[in-house]
């Protein structure tokens, strides 16, 4: 009896793993030797001691992997290889050389991305530290280093990773898609660290605040070292003397510097999720590009949920591309003003744009300066601005409507050149608010999982039927032959069965999440299974969500919280 009983949970456990071929095998290294290579989509080189951080092959989009390393547990990428040239996600290899080079290589064989480090003449390996720094060094001595990734940072600064006249921060195009974005954070050759904005078309320096002197924002030019390191406790210190500490100072947390796509520099923390603890102290509307052309920023507050910041067009302007606001807005009249006498002015209040001025002219009348800008056929409107300190008002013709911000903390207006066809140009008008830059992350088809996800699901659906089937047989095999046993032996084989049972729903969460058990959050369980993490993601396909809920059940960890055989069959038919 004892022997089948055996046999019956060695059948029920080895029915399992026929069915894990569907995840590629995949290999943790710890160290990478010559001669030896990372495959992907699944090999990973963990840090050591710890494993804080795994390098290996992140996901961005339709079969699309970028070399990476990410924080295990908190899933923050925090270096790219190859960001802006992602590779295919089979027969990519990371591989370190004989020659002492590291080389990430594309199904085609071509070298993507490689750490020019062929020709050092000593054994070499490739370990990833604890701090996060993959590093390429001699393999007796672990001090004698090749090459870093901390040497070439993408949009992420890591404690105790310099910053320096070599390195800079870019970030990323948008939440999720992690290739090249306008922003930059670097040492300019003043010695100054700023923010740069990067478009194509237009570029410019918006932190420090351009209109002043380095000295007036508390920074030095005079120290040439151009290093900025964050500290392990959360402090940050730059050679220009600009400082500080984030609000959860002190030894604790794992934290990450990211230059956003927004373009806003912040500090985050993990607490069971990243939390930011600092951010860059600049009114979020000066930060350049935001809104493109033609459009007004306006923020109210900063609020903990984003910078409650938005944009709007200019009056009789329209957005040139609702989903993306830094490409602005167009006119809405079929001519731009341009060199015509009968040009009118609209004054548009508390508003105002930066830079891209014709010039200055101080003293003038609104009459005078009316007629400055229709000087210039470029001018597109002019700054009237009264100057407290001469008691005179001053005119800024522009050429370009660049930096637009709408505040009731400003006094001065703006008028807008438009032509004279119409007569109808109201100052009244309110602004059309058509282009709205929330906070609220859009998240970039990802191609690639979703199909992935359908084929698994069908996949997972025979999986779960022959499973189950087997399952039924096994127990009704297992009640005919025990049915003479005592109560005390069968309580015990229940649980057992159960046992394989559960880690059926375990294989289940595991293939549909791609997480292993230790990561999945069994806390979460809960009847509305669509708010645990598990199911992140997945909202859009119901029958794979049926099959994570039933899995979920299946994997509670108190026996009697389990379903039957019965309502698994039922719930996964009824679906
Ligand atoms: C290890 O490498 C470092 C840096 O190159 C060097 O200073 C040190 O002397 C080396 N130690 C040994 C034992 O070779
Ligand atoms: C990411 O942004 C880049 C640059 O704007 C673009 O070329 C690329 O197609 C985008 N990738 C995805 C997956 O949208
Ligand atoms: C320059 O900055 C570095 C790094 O912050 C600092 O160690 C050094 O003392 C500074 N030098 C001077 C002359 O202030
Ligand atoms: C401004 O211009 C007016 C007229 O040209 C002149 O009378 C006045 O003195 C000027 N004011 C200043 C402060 O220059
Ligand atoms: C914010 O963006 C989302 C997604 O594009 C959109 O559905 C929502 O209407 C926007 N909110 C506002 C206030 O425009």
């Amino acid at each position: 009896m004892a022997v089948k009983l055996t046999k019956l949970i060695v059948l029920l456990v080895t029915s399992i793993p026929i069915f894990l071929p569907l995840s590629s095998p995949s290999t943790t290294y710890t160290t990478l030797n010559q001669g030896s290579s990372l495959s992907s989509p699944g090999d990973v080189l963990v840090s050591s001691p710890s494993r804080v951080f795994t390098a290996g092959f992140y996901p961005v989009g339709d079969n699309a992997y970028c070399l990476s390393i990410w924080f295990t547990r908190a899933r923050a990428v925090v270096w790219m290889a190859n960001r802006d040239h992602p590779v295919n996600g089979k027969a990519t290899k990371l591989s370190l050389l004989h020659s002492g080079n590291l080389v990430l290589q594309d199904a085609g064989l071509l070298p993507v991305w490689t750490s020019n480090t062929a020709a050092s003449t000593a054994a070499v390996a490739l370990r990833l530290l604890d701090s996060g720094d993959l590093v390429l060094g001699s393999k007796e001595n672990s001090s004698h280093v090749i090459w870093r990734s901390f040497d070439s940072p993408t949009n992420t600064l890591l404690p105790g990773q310099p910053l320096t006249v070599n390195t800079k921060l870019t970030s990323s195009t948008s939440p999720t898609n992690h290739s090249s974005g306008f922003y930059k954070l670097y040492f300019d050759n003043d010695n100054v660290l700023r923010l740069l904005f990067s478009g194509s078309d237009l570029s410019s320096v918006f932190w420090p605040a351009p209109w002043k002197a380095s000295w007036e924002s508390g920074r030095s030019t005079y120290n040439n070292s151009k290093t900025a390191v964050l500290d392990r406790r959360g402090g940050f210190s730059s050679s220009d003397d600009f400082k500080f500490k984030t609000s959860d100072f002190g030894a604790g947390p794992r934290r990450r510097m990211t230059l956003d796509a927004d373009g806003v520099l912040r500090v985050y923390s993990w607490r069971r999720k990243w939390e930011v603890t600092w951010q860059l102290p600049v009114p979020p509307c000066s930060v350049n590009g935001v809104c493109g052309v033609n459009s007004l920023c306006t923020y109210s507050t900063y609020s903990s949920a984003g910078l409650g910041r938005s944009c709007a067009c200019l009056p009789w302007h329209r957005a040139k591309n609702v989903g993306d606001w830094s490409e602005g807005c167009v006119p809405d009249f079929d001519r731009i003003p341009r060199c015509d006498s009968a040009d009118v002015f609209l004054r548009i209040s508390h508003t105002e744009f930066y830079g891209y001025d014709i010039g200055f002219d101080q003293n003038k009348t609104l009459e005078e300066c009316e007629s400055i800008c229709l000087s210039y056929c470029d001018c597109r409107g002019f700054q009237y601005k009264f100057d407290w300190g001469a008691g005179v008002y001053n005119c800024f013709p522009k050429t370009l409507l660049f930096n637009g911000l709408q505040s009731t903390g400003f006094d001065s207006p703006f008028y807008l050149r438009l032509p004279p066809s119409s007569s109808s140009w109201s100052e009244t008008k309110p602004l059309p608010l058509q282009l709205q830059c929330n906070n609220s992350v859009v998240e970039l088809e990802r191609v690639y999982t979703r199909e992935n996800k359908y084929g698994l699901l069908r996949s997972l659906a025979w999986s779960a039927g022959v499973l189950g089937a087997v399952e039924v047989v096994c127990v009704l095999v297992f009640l005919y032959k025990t049915r003479a046993c005592g109560e005390k032996l069968r309580d015990q084989s229940f649980i057992q069965v159960a046992t394989g049972f559960t880690s059926y729903g375990v294989v289940v969460l595991e293939m549909v999440t791609g997480k292993s058990p230790k990561e999945i959050d069994f806390d979460l369980v809960d009847e509305d299974t669509s708010s645990s993490s598990v199911s992140d993601g997945i909202e859009e396909c119901d029958g794979l969500k049926n099959l994570v809920r039933v899995a979920l059940q299946c994997a509670q960890e108190k026996s009697d919280a389990r379903p039957s055989m019965r309502e698994v069959v039922h719930m996964l038919l009824t679906h």
